[in-house]
C-alpha cells in the first residue's frame, strides 16, 4: 500500500483509526499528558498542550510510513481522538515490526484498545505482509500484558535490561510477540 498517496484509515465496529489532525491536540493530551498513563512507557508525560501539539505534528507525518506510522484512535460516532496506535521499528525485509498504543483513561475497560490493536494487527499482516509483531511492555503494566495476551501474543523474553531511558531512569521491559500464521 502506498501510504504517501492515501492514508490507510481503518474502521472497526466502534472506532475510526485515521491520520492525526491538528484538532486532535486536546484528545492526545488527555493521553500523553496523563502521568499515570505513561508511567510504564519509554516516554515522559507531556507537560503542556504545546508539547503535545508538537507530537500531533510528528504523528501526522506519513513520510516515514515504510518504517513507522501512527493512527489517531477516534470514536466512530463523533470522530473525537481518544487514543493512538502505531507501528515502529519495522524491518520490512524480515517482515517484522513493533507496536504501541495508548487510550484516554476515561475510555478504559470497554475492550476498545483490544479492538483497535486487533485492527492494527490485521492491517500489518494483510497489507504490510508482517509475520512477527512485537510489543515491549513494562512488567507492571498489567492492562497491557492482559491485552496482548488476549490477542495471541506470547511472552518471549526479558527483562530487556535498561532498554528504555526515561529522563535519568532506565527501565527493563519484557518482550512479547505474535506470529502470524
Ligand atoms: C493498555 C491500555 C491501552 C488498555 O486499554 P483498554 O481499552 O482498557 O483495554 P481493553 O479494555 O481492550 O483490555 C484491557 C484488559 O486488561 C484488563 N485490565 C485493565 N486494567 C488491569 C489491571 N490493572 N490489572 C489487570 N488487568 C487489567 C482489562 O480487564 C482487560 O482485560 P479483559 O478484556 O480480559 O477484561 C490502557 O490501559 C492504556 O492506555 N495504558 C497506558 C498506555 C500503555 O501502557 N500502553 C502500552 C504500552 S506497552
Amino acid at each position: 500500500m502506498d501510504h504517501t498517496a492515501t492514508f490507510p484509515t481503518i474502521l472497526t465496529k466502534r472506532l475510526r483509526l485515521r491520520q492525526f489532525e491538528p484538532r486532535d491536540d486536546v484528545g492526545l493530551h488527555a493521553c500523553l499528558g496523563d502521568e499515570k498513563l505513561v508511567r510504564f512507557w519509554d516516554f515522559s508525560a507531556c507537560e503542556s498542550i504545546a508539547e503535545t501539539k508538537r507530537w500531533v505534528r510528528v504523528l501526522a507525518k506519513t513520510t516515514s510510513a515504510y518504517d513507522s506510522l501512527a493512527w489517531a484512535v477516534a470514536d466512530a460516532s463523533t470522530d473525537e481522538c481518544i487514543g493512538m496506535v502505531n507501528y515502529h521499528h519495522r524491518e520490512a525485509r524480515y517482515r517484522r515490526l513493533e507496536i504501541g498504543y495508548i487510550l484516554n483513561a476515561k475510555w478504559h475497560g470497554r475492550g476498545l484498545m483490544s479492538e483497535a490493536v486487533q485492527a492494527l494487527m490485521t492491517h500489518c499482516v494483510d497489507h504490510l505482509k508482517t509475520r512477527r509483531i512485537a510489543a515491549i511492555i513494562h512488567p507492571q503494566n498489567a492492562a497491557s500484558i492482559r491485552l496482548v495476551g488476549r490477542l495471541g501474543f506470547e511472552l518471549e523474553g526479558g527483562p530487556l535490561r535498561d532498554y528504555w531511558r526515561v529522563g535519568s531512569t532506565y527501565m527493563s521491559p519484557m518482550l512479547y510477540s505474535f506470529i502470524a500464521s
